[in-house]
Formats: C-alpha cells, structure tokens, sequence
C-alpha cells in the first residue's frame, strides 16, 4: 500500500474536512432536517448517534472511498480466516472465535479448542456455585483473588464491577495487579485463606508482576495452612504456559487455557474471565459472550454508512488527522462502568500507540489518540470546563442506558438528562447576546465586562451518543466488541499493527537493570538524573 497521505481519498477528505469546517454543526442541523436520521444508527435496542459531527454526505462517502482504498474488506477477510496479521510476533488474531465467531476457516479450531476451554470453564463453574468447591476444613469459598496486570486485570475487574446486579453478591472479588506492597497487602489482610481462592492470570506466566505477587501469596497462603494438598485446592491458573504454571506448584487440573492468538488486551472473553464467571455465573457470561458476537456479525455484514465500530473509527481518524486532535474521550453515564476509560485506555493505546507502519516504515502521521475519560456527572464537575471552554477540541463518545439496574427512576432521568444535555451544549455553545439577556440587570456589576466574556461557550464541539436499553451482560458484550473492532479499523486505516505492544518492552529491561542497583553504589551505564535518584532513594531508605 502507498503511504496513507498519498493516498486520493486520504488528499480528498483533508480538502473537504478544511471547506466544511467553516460551517457550525448548528448550521449543518439548521440546513437539514433530516441530520439525524441519517447519521445515525439504529439496531434493536442499540442507538449511535453521530450526527453531531463536522461530517456530511460527501464526508461519509470519502470514507468509504478510503475503506476501499486501503481494502478493508480484504483485511477483514485475512483477520476473520486466521491469517496472521500481528506480523511481528507471527501471530493470527482470532479473539472473536471465543464467542463462537467462527468461519470454515477457523470451526475446526473453535471446537478443537475454545469450544473445550468453555466446556472445562462451565464445569467448574457449575461445581462453584453447588458449593463443591470448598476450602480447606470445608469452607466455603466466599473470596476471588485475581492476580494479573494489564489485559490479565483490567477486562475482569471492570467486567466484575460492571456487572453487579447480576452477580452474585455474596462473592467477593479482589485484585492484585501491581508491584506495589500496598495493593497486596490491602487484599491479603481482608481475607479468611479457607475462604479463598487466588487464580494466578498470565497469558505467558512470565511477568515480573504477576509473579512476585503469586510467589508471596503461595508463601502467605503456606503460612496460614498446613498441607499441599490445601494450596493446590486453593490456586488456579489461566495461562498459554501451562509448563511454567505446573512448576510454579498448580496441579494441571487447575489451569486453564488460554491461545497465542489471543492478545491479552481481548482475552476477558477466554478463561482470563473465570473471575467473571465465579460473580456473574457462567449464563450471564454466555450473554456477555453472545453479545459480542451479535457485534461480530454486524461488523462483518453491514455497509460502511450503518457499520457501528466503522463509523467510530472514521470519526476517530477524522479528528485525529484533519482536526489535529490528541485526544479522545469516554463518558460512561453508568457508575458500574467506572473502568471502562481506564479498561479501553489500554485496548486502544497499546493497540494503536504505534509510529511503525506494517511495511516497516515510519509513518508520517498521526496514529492513535489519548484516550481518558470517567464516569457522568463526576467529570462534569472537574475537567469538563476544559471541554467546554478550553482551547482544545476533545471529542467525545457519551455512553448512557435507558433504563437504570437499580429504582429511583428520578436519579436516572436527571443523569440520562444531563448526558444529553452535555452533547447539547458542547454542540450549540451560548453566544454573547445569550449571555447578556441572562444577565439582564446586573449591567451594573462592578467585573460585568470580564463576567459577559468568561460565560461565552463557542459551541460546535463534536460527540457521539451510545444509547443502550440497559446496561445487561448482552449490551455490555456488544459496547466492548463495537469498541475492539473500531480499533482495528483504524489499525487497518493508519496500517499498523494493533496486536503487538514492543514498546513496553525497554522500560521492563531498564527496571531490571536499575533493581540490581538499587541500594548499591554501582552507577556504571545509567544517565546523571537517574543516577541522583538513586542516590536520593538510598539515602531515605530506611
Ligand atoms: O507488558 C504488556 C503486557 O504484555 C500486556 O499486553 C498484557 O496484557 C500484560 O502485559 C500481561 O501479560 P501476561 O498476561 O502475559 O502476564
């Protein structure tokens, strides 16, 4: 493929982006009726909307002229039969085939292996809930402990805090992810051994994390039982390395697998959801799992202009590349999703935070964006202001359900009203005349000048609105499969590899080498600064 900004559809939307933009999206709503019927998308109980965007007709076909011209459809098809796309590690990509996606090209391997792990998932699964799991003297098991960093921690604890309604509550989940005594600890001493059990979580049962956590609880376990046979009751494994998680003492039994083609970032769908499974119960998760492949098959089938995770993603590169946009932001309007920004931070950050292009060649453009964000209203109360006042555009995607999992009917209308009413404003802004026929009387006002041009909003902000019915296991299924597949189009869109994370590979070997120095006066290789912090560290340390 030609460098992306060589490409005629790529030159095109650039042009048209730089003609439109002196159009408000007040405008654009004002000269047709008809805007939101078509930008936006409406399936079952499921609504985009994305007709508060600096797009039109001939904005949306050049899109599509792009998806052409890098031939999405031929990426698709290479992702979907198992062609190994994530080049650098020489691996297929097949996520989607844990929640049944599967074609000619890859039933085999479905039943040959997911359709097993699933079997073995549900079976323990329905030994957990009929109790006979137990502890040691017959204890029944009341806490998960998951010790797991990053896709091995952040898709089931968001997935387990998500989904509380339909969990049950007598289980407790806890997670140990960082090398932080403090994380530990905190967990450790809220917890009956007898009553738990700790599953070690590592796709490659090698991270450093991971490891040193698992060792200290086996010890602490150890400390607080008295036989072998109690630790292998008591510790599981989700792994592709069963061999390093038998030597680390996990009786075989107790490991689950897990595939090379499964990249941690998408693996809550595959045994690294057991803790989901233990809160939710293993139909809930089915739901979870189904409604990702509901998601699946629209991606597959749909054209472009009603393709939910296409439309994001074009929006996405819209702004990213024309609008020299940094960042983008997710408003979950449902306190249950509070880490999904943080669950989605590393989706797409370490999914598209690339500068290598898949034909080994720096890009000349910019990849993927800064992703933040945090549950509404709390963040209209903080950094908000930025967004409406700033001078930055930060586009958004507000995410909010119909109907709440818990009564007070009042609470909910007011937070979906103030979703909406974020859009709406970020959109129509308040110009001056406004502000002046809101202040009416106080033209008197001592500050009146600088009070009339501080309450200015210019408006013309884009979003997008996602609207379920309910946050349900189904939904929650599909918002994440919408999201994993924008991420790949874009990947395909910027040509690059969204499924490996080489980048995080110095700063694990620079830490290795500062702990051997640490506490010791060996400075050799390492720079001035970092030299006089460890200087500073040795000298503090008690
Ligand atoms: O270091 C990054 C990373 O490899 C992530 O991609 C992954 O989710 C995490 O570490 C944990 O890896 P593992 O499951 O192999 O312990």
């Amino acid at each position: 493929m030609s460098s992306l900004n060589k490409l005629s559809s790529w030159i095109d939307i650039g042009n048209h982006s730089k003609k439109i933009s002196g159009k408000s999206l007040n405008e654009m709503f004002k000269e047709d009726k008809d805007r939101f019927n078509k930008f936006s998308v409406q399936r079952e109980n499921l609504l985009l909307d994305f007709s508060k965007n600096h797009i039109d007709d001939k904005m949306m076909k050049l899109f599509s002229q792009l998806l052409d011209e890098i031939d999405l459809k031929g990426k698709m098809k290479d992702f979907y039969n198992g062609k190994k796309i994530n080049t650098s590690e020489n691996r297929s990509v097949l996520h989607f085939l844990l929640r049944g996606s599967y074609n000619s090209k890859t039933k085999e391997l479905y039943y040959r292996d997911v359709k097993k792990g699933l079997d073995k998932l549900k079976s323990f699964s329905k030994k957990f809930r009929n109790g006979d799991i137990k502890g040691n003297s017959g204890k029944k098991i009341k806490n998960i402990i998951n010790i797991g960093i990053g896709g091995s921690d952040l898709g089931p604890k968001m997935i387990c805090e998500a989904l509380k309604c339909y969990s049950n509550r007598d289980i407790q989940n806890y997670f140990i992810s960082n090398v932080d005594p403090s994380n530990l600890s905190e967990v450790l001493q809220n917890i009956d051994p007898n009553e738990s059990i700790f599953i070690i979580s590592s796709k490659s049962f090698g991270t450093i994390e991971t490891l040193k956590n698992a060792n200290i609880c086996k010890n602490w376990f150890h400390n607080h039982t008295k036989t072998n046979e109690d630790f292998k009751n008591h510790f599981f494994g989700v792994t592709a390395n069963t061999k390093r998680a038998k030597e680390f003492g996990i009786d075989e039994n107790n490991i689950f697998p897990i595939w090379d083609w499964v990249g941690g970032r998408y693996s809550l769908w595959s045994s690294v959801g057991l803790p989901i499974i233990l809160k939710i119960g293993f139909e809930n998760f089915e739901k979870l799992l189904s409604g990702a492949n509901e998601i699946d098959n629209h991606f597959k089938n749909e054209p472009y202009d009603k393709n939910i995770p296409i439309i994001l993603a074009c929006l996405g590169v819209l702004y990213n590349n024309f609008h020299n946009c940094e960042t983008h932001a997710i408003f979950p309007y449902d306190h249950y999703l509070k880490y999904l920004p943080v669950y989605l931070q590393q989706a797409d950050m370490e999914s598209n935070g690339k500068n290598t292009s898949k034909d080994s060649m720096e890009v000349k453009y910019s990849t993927g964006p800064i992703l933040w964000g945090d549950v509404g209203t709390n963040g209209q109360h903080s950094f908000f202001q930025l967004i409406h006042q700033g001078t930055k555009i930060i586009p958004c995607d507000f995410i909010g359900f119909v109907n709440s999992n818990n009564e007070k009917e009042e609470l909910h209308e007011i937070l979906l009203s103030n979703m909406i009413g974020q859009t709406m404003a970020l959109m129509k802004g308040k110009k001056m005349e406004e502000v002046e026929k809101e202040l009416g009387s106080k033209t008197n006002y001592l500050n009146y000048e600088i009070l009339k041009n501080s309450k200015v909003l210019k408006g013309n902000k884009p979003s997008n609105t996602l609207l379920f019915d309910k946050l349900t296991p189904y939904n929650l299924g599909r918002l994440i499969a919408i999201y994993e597949h924008k991420i790949f189009v874009q990947g395909c869109i910027w040509n690059i590899n969204s499924f490996d994370q080489w980048g995080v590979e110095l700063g694990k070997m620079l830490s290795d080498e500062v702990y051997k120095k640490i506490n010791k006066n060996d400075r050799s290789n390492i720079d001035n600064s970092t030299s006089g912090q460890l200087d500073f560290i040795k000298k503090f340390r008690q």
